[in-house]
C-alpha cells in the first residue's frame, strides 16, 4: 500500500538546492533541478554518503565521496563503484507542501 507523505514546505527547497528527509527509516534526497522536484533515496549504495551533498549536473547527481553517479529521475545508477541505483519516489506539490509516496 502507498501514500502520500508531506516531507517539506516548498520555500525549503528553492531551485538549484538538496534536501535531505526522512520517512521512517527511509532517507530520502528531493532536489529542485529548474524548478522540477525529484526525490530518490539519499543512500548512496557505495558506502552511504548522502547523495543530497554531491554535485548536481543536469537531472545526474555524483556522490560526494567517490564520485558514483545516479539518474536523479529514476535512481538508476550512472557510473561505478556504486554497484546498484537508488529507489526514486513520486513527488507532488499541494499548497505549498512537498509530498513524497512512500510504499510502506
Ligand atoms: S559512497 Fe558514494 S561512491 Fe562511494
Amino acid at each position: 500500500m502507498s501514500e502520500w507523505k508531506e516531507v517539506a514546505d516548498q520555500a525549503d527547497l528553492p531551485v538549484g538546492s538538496a534536501l535531505s528527509v526522512e520517512i521512517g527509516r527511509d532517507k530520502i534526497g528531493l532536489f529542485n533541478v529548474e524548478g522540477t522536484i525529484y526525490a530518490i533515496g539519499d543512500e548512496c549504495t557505495h558506502a552511504d554518503a548522502s547523495l543530497c551533498k554531491g554535485l548536481v549536473e543536469g537531472t545526474t547527481v555524483y556522490c560526494p565521496w567517490h564520485g558514483a553517479a545516479f539518474d536523479l529521475k529514476t535512481g538508476e545508477k550512472r557510473s561505478n563503484p556504486a554497484p546498484f541505483g537508488v529507489p526514486s519516489y513520486k513527488v507532488k506539490i499541494d499548497a505549498g507542501k512537498i509530498f513524497v509516496e512512500s510504499k510502506r
